[in-house]
């Protein structure tokens, strides 16, 4: 995918993974995320860019 940046170095995910992660456990906060699929609850360096999709995705 063109436009698929990694958003989370820590695991290596990018952005079509963790939203992917996001629709399937129903994710509302970077809390949730971090449960669901450990994104951003690593180092916590992606946390902004993770809210950001949250906000896009339950807007
Ligand atoms: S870059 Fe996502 S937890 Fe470190």
């Amino acid at each position: 995918m063109a436009d698929d940046p990694v958003i989370c170095t820590c695991l290596d995910m990018c952005k079509s993974e963790i939203l992917e992660g996001i629709r399937t456990h129903k994710c509302k906060t970077v809390e949730e995320v971090g449960d669901a699929i450990e994104a951003g609850a690593v180092c916590g360096s992606c946390v902004d860019d993770i809210q950001e999709m949250l906000d896009e995705e339950n807007a």
